[in-house]
């Protein structure tokens, strides 16, 4: 195959525009996205995806978890596939590259080759993912987790929103609202590489004036729930001394928490993300509040060790009132594979652009997808390195260079 042409063929104003299409499904006033898993929003980017796709001639179907996959065909039947993708969920107030962007590049370099008429031995897929940012369903990259085997199917299809939605039932609309082919069986098919796209969301590469992050590995996370009861009463009346105020509680805990993760070189993340307190009157002592906690660390046993000292923080700072911290989620370190962060590097370097190694902060569906075949990453950078924010911002230049060498390593791959 020659080698660039389907680098050649990448366009940065289809790529910019697609991302432009997109953004405007769950599109908020301050240009960012709010396309929550599962949600109307969703539904309509699937369909959207779907109509490229069909245009394109590409086959589409979707799996028993909604996982959404595009696929071009291979010259060998028998050969398995390679992918590349990432999600179109987003946060609450997201941006309109965190996810979106690896789904387009995915779609891009498919278009790449169609455009250069590369014929590939492997089929190469894109897909999107469903539920990677774990913020209405927890918990996220559960599309990705549930395809390799991580999260059992039948229990996520059993989780519920915030507000009490079942995941079985949002799944269901969503995919009445954006059908699609249904593989039969539960999800999870052979594939022999994955490579994922996604703009950094720090801001490093900007720093350091890159154009490509050759992402080495990811650090290990887990989420936990903590929840705290205590007895509602009445605001004017009940002293001080008789009151079991949750939430007062759950501060205490939460403030302990915060110094018990504080380290000298600021490696470990500590974050309370979301907070509930019930019953939500301001004249009465509130009865139960909730709160959610995500942690993060490249070493799983600094993890365990902290794990330890939040859970005697709850057991110790609760009184009088009662609390529990529940884990939704324990990912471990990923470590990409060393033949295909090479070709990455080599792929970023035959075609001139600045980069560098680096690990991951954030989360990504390849956690999951990395334990079942040789995987690595493409890092673009964002502006500032914002993300989870509506503002967040990337340049048609770098996503399409992050997209150029990803249609050479996908290209590259499918031919092995
Ligand atoms: C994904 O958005 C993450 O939380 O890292
Ligand atoms: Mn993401
Ligand atoms: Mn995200």
């Amino acid at each position: 195959m020659a080698e660039g042409k389907a680098a050649a063929a990448v366009r940065e104003d289809r790529l910019w525009q697609r991302h432009a299409d997109m953004a405007k499904l769950g599109g908020t006033p301050k240009g960012g996205v709010n396309r929550q898993a599962l949600s109307a929003e969703d539904a309509a980017a699937r369909n959207l995806l779907g109509a490229w796709a069909t245009a394109r001639g590409f086959s589409l179907f979707t799996d028993a978890i909604g996982n959404l996959f595009v696929r071009r065909e291979g010259t060998d039947a028998s050969a398995r596939p390679v992918m590349s993708g990432s999600h179109m969920d987003s946060q609450p107030t997201g941006g309109r590259f965190d996810g979106m962007y690896g789904v387009l590049a995915a779609f891009e370099s498919l278009e790449a080759l169609e455009d250069a008429g590369l014929r590939t031995r492997r089929p190469v897929v894109a897909v999107a993912w469903t539920n990677e940012e774990g913020s209405r369903f927890q918990p996220g990259a559960m599309g990705s987790a549930v395809f390799a085997g991580h999260n059992r199917l039948d229990e996520m299809l059993q989780v519920k929103d915030w507000k009490g939605v079942v995941l079985k039932d949002a799944l269901a609309e969503t995919l009445k609202a954006a059908p699609a082919p249904l593989r039969d069986g539960p999800p999870g098919f052979p594939l022999d590489f994955y490579v994922e796209a996604h703009i950094e969301q720090g801001p490093r590469l900007e720093n350091e004036k890159k154009t490509i992050g050759v992402v080495t590995a990811i650090q290990g996370s887990r989420r936990y729930i903590v929840s705290v009861a205590g007895e509602e009463a009445h605001a004017g009346t009940t002293p001080r001394a008789a009151r079991k105020d949750a939430f007062a509680a759950a501060l205490r805990i939460a403030q302990a928490m915060y110094e018990a993760t504080t380290d000298r070189d600021d490696t470990l993340r500590f974050t309370i993300g979301r907070v509930d307190v019930a019953p939500g009157s301001p004249n009465t002592v509130p009865g139960k509040a909730v709160f959610t906690i995500d942690m993060r660390h490249p070493s799983d046993a600094v993890l365990d060790t902290h794990e330890k000292k939040l859970e005697e923080i709850v057991a110790a700072r609760a009184a009088p009132c009662t609390a529990g911290i529940e884990r939704v989620t324990a990912v471990a370190p990923t470590v990409f594979d060393p033949a295909v962060i090479d070709l990455v590097r080599a792929k970023a370097g035959a075609l001139g652009l600045p980069n560098m190694d680096m690990p991951s902060g954030a989360g990504h569906d390849a956690m999951h997808i990395a334990k079942l075949c040789p995987s690595g990453m493409i890092f673009v950078p964002c502006e500032r390195g914002i993300s989870h924010n509506e503002i967040e911002n990337a340049t048609p230049q770098d996503l399409a260079a992050g997209a150029r060498v990803l249609a050479e390593v996908l290209a590259a791959l499918a031919n092995r």
